[in-house]
């Protein structure tokens, strides 16, 4: 059982830990080693990232990998991602270079509002409290001003507020329903600074002016950004579609009837938007953008006509097939952790210093692609061969194979198909 503690966040760094392992650890020979090993020799980066979040006690670290060949309107870029998963690079390598001979991706951003909500309940009449807030809106935009002036010097801002009457769906419920330009940043806390200011205007105004009292409930933005759409696509006569050992008319309409699957069926949906958010979420942490924010976002995205479905569509319309998707993406390339995470700077250097649009379609396309390369290989090897291949390091290294080790048995898996056991016995029969 362990220690309930007060204080906590007040301990240093090591007496955290030591707390941790005497507490959680102390059958843990090589806690204190682990966690320091990944602390970084230099002091002031360390700190850095001490000092994100509370409690630090070490580093995490993921890898940092590059897929290239992706040509996107006609440019080519190199994408970073950020991911454990071992087949998604090189998935995202293989589908960019496949299109890179094929027109590329084409991408368009279709629009960039976002979207914040002061959520208030109020007993009284209806039209005494839309007047109210036909007149106190002026107010509510210009006691912004403090916040909205340097956004707005920059072509950004309010965009409008609403009143909407929510209470049929709950008793008493109403919103100051918002909306906003954040150009490059991706706006989180512009917006919640708004909202926060709307609400405190809104509830002085409404002591003097109404007879019924409003109740605020909470003030914040919202992570699903319907409006905030970016879509990407590939197209190409289907006998393009051809290479070695595929026939280009069966794998077009299999590849089409595999998202028609995924259209219709929600089991199939969720692994089929899984693959695509392994893309997406690779360059949205590698350029660090709030993955969280953006999951939960495009799944509410993919549930709007009532249904889970699938983010991609498909189609083969005179011999000229197509791949597309459009998804809600409220991506920065400004503020937050993209002008303090070092490899973050590095990242959005690597994509040519892009604007929160071009992190968008790039974003947008890696989840294509992603989509793409999965489908491919399920319609046509299945999944395993590819994924087992990149996870054969994986294996070989829960073995601590060594570097010669590393090299025999990859060799002799360019013939043979990688099962764990298949490894395991080559190990053993290696080892003897
Ligand atoms: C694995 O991480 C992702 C896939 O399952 C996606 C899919 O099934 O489309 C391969």
């Amino acid at each position: 059982m362990s220690a309930l503690v007060s204080g906590f966040s007040k301990l240093s760094k090591t007496e955290k830990i030591d707390w941790l392992i005497k507490n959680h650890l102390s059958t843990h020979k090589d806690a204190e080693h682990i966690l320091k090993q990944y602390w970084n020799s230099d002091e002031k980066l360390q700190q850095l990232h001490d000092e994100f979040i509370e409690n630090t006690v070490t580093n995490y670290y993921l890898p940092f990998g590059v897929a290239p060949n992706f040509v996107i309107n006609d440019k080519i870029y190199t994408i970073p991602m950020t991911i454990e998963e071992s087949s998604v690079v090189a998935a995202a390598s293989k589908a960019a270079k496949f299109w890179q001979s094929r027109g590329g991706f084409k991408t368009k951003v279709l629009s960039t509002t976002k979207i914040g909500q002061v959520h208030f309940t109020y007993k009284g009449q209806l039209q005494a409290l839309q007047d109210f807030f036909n007149s106190v809106k002026p107010q509510l935009i210009s006691d912004a001003k403090p916040i909205t002036t340097n956004m707005e010097k920059r072509g950004g801002g309010i965009l409008d507020i609403k009143l909407i009457d929510k209470t049929t769906a709950l008793d008493h419920y109403y919103q100051l329903h918002a909306t906003f330009e954040t150009l490059d940043a991706m706006g989180a806390n512009f917006i919640n600074s708004c909202l926060e200011q709307f609400a405190k205007t809104f509830i002085a105004e409404a002591e003097k002016h109404l007879a019924q009292p409003i109740d605020i409930v909470m003030s914040i933005l919202s992570n699903y950004v319907p409006e905030c759409l970016v879509r990407a696509e590939v197209s190409c006569p289907v006998e393009d579609l051809a290479e070695k050992d595929i026939n280009p008319e069966q794998f077009a309409e299999k590849f089409v009837q595999a998202v028609n699957i995924a259209e219709v069926e929600p089991y199939r949906a969720v692994t089929h938007n899984k693959g695509i958010m392994n893309g997406i979420d690779a360059v949205v942490l590698a350029t660090g953008n709030d993955f969280r924010a953006v999951e939960a976002g495009i799944h509410a995205y993919a549930s709007k006509d009532g249904q889970y479905s699938s983010l991609t569509h498909a189609k083969i319309e005179n011999g000229i097939f197509t791949f597309w998707m459009e998804i809600p993406l409220a991506l920065g390339t400004v503020g937050g952790l993209t002008s303090l995470h070092p490899l973050v700077k590095l990242a959005l250097d690597i994509l040519g210093k892009p604007t929160a649009k071009d992190l968008m379609q790039i974003v947008a396309v890696a989840g294509l692609a992603q989509n793409f390369a999965a489908l491919r290989s399920l319609t046509t090897t299945g999944i395993q061969e590819g994924h087992m291949k990149m996870h054969l390091m994986n294996i070989l290294n829960q073995f601590e194979a060594t570097n010669v080790e590393k090299k025999q048995i990859v060799n002799h898996f360019k013939t043979h198909v990688v099962t764990h056991s298949a490894v395991v016995e080559a190990i053993e029969k290696l080892r003897q």
